[in-house]
C-alpha cells in the first residue's frame, strides 16, 4: 500500500519530509499452524536489528510466540522493540522506527486478516513441502494473489532441502500461481535452539550457522529490494 494510505489507516498526519522515514512493514502469514511463521518473523527482526535498523516485532497471535520470545531476549543483544497490538488494534509505531515485522496466528481470516494486510508492504508465506500444507495454503495464496498491487507476496520453502524433488514441486506450484519462491530453509535444530534463547541466526558465531545464513540471502534481497 502507499505510504499515504498507511498514514490514513493509522490516522496520522505527517509533514511531507517525514515521508522518507516511513518504514516497511513485513507481514509473515500462513493460515496453517506450525509452518514456521514465528521462526521466520523472529529471525527476520533479528536480521534487521543486526543491520542497525530500528526494529519492531509485533505479534497478533493470542499465543504470543514472538512476544514471549522477545522476553527471552538478552538486553546485551541488538534490540528489538515490542510492537504493541491489543484486541486487533495495531498501534502507531514510535518515531524513529525503521523496520517492522508482524507475526500472525494460524487461522487468521476475515476482518482481522484485512486489518493486518492493510498495513503490509510485503507478505512472506512460509510453506512446507507436503501436500497437506500446500492444500491448506492454496486458498490463502490465491487470495493474496488477487490483492496483488497492494503489497508484494513471496513464499519461503520451510524445512525443505532445496535439492529435492519436493523443493522442485513446491517451486512449480508456487510459480504456477504467479508468485515467487524466495528460497528454502533447511530443517535444522539450530532454529529450535536459537528460539529457546531469544536469539536469531545473527546473534551467534557465524561459523555455527553459516549454512543457514547463506539460505537467507535471496529472501533478504527481496525484503530489502
Ligand atoms: N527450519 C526449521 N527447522 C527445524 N525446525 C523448525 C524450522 N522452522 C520451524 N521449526 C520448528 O517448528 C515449530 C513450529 O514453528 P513456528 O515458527 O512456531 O510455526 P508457526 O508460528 O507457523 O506456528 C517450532 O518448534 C519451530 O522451532
Ligand atoms: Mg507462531
Amino acid at each position: 500500500m502507499s505510504v499515504w494510505h498507511r498514514h490514513y489507516v493509522w490516522g496520522l498526519s505527517l509533514k511531507s519530509n517525514d515521508r522518507e522515514n516511513i518504514m516497511p512493514v513485513i507481514v509473515v502469514a500462513n493460515p496453517k499452524g506450525g509452518v514456521g511463521k514465528s521462526t521466520l518473523a523472529t529471525n527476520l527482526a533479528g536480521y534487521f536489528t543486526f543491520q542497525g535498523y530500528n526494529t519492531m516485532l509485533g505479534d497478533v497471535d493470542v499465543q504470543q510466540s514472538s512476544r514471549s520470545w522477545l522476553q527471552l531476549r538478552s538486553q546485551s543483544l541488538p534490540p528489538i522493540s515490542a510492537w504493541e497490538i491489543a484486541d486487533g488494534h495495531i498501534a502507531k509505531p514510535p518515531k524513529g522506527t525503521t523496520h517492522m515485522v508482524l507475526d500472525t496466528p494460524a487461522g487468521l481470516h476475515g476482518g482481522r486478516l484485512e486489518k493486518v494486510m492493510k498495513i503490509a508492504d510485503k507478505v512472506i508465506v512460509p510453506l512446507q513441502a507436503s501436500m497437506f500444507d500446500i492444500l491448506a495454503t492454496q486458498e490463502f495464496l490465491q487470495k493474496l494473489k488477487e490483492e496483488k498491487g497492494k503489497y508484494q507476496v513471496g513464499v519461503l520453502g520451510m524445512r525443505v532441502n532445496s535439492r529435492t524433488r519436493a523443493a522442485e514441486q513446491l517451486t512449480h506450484y508456487v510459480n504456477s500461481l504467479g508468485l515467487p519462491v524466495l528460497g528454502f530453509l533447511r530443517d535444522t535444530q539450530n532454529y529450535v535452539q536459537l528460539a529457546a534463547h531469544g536469539t536469531t541466526l545473527w546473534d551467534v558465531a557465524p561459523s555455527r550457522v553459516e549454512r543457514d545464513i547463506e539460505q537467507w540471502r535471496e529472501l533478504i534481497g527481496w525484503v530489502e529490494g
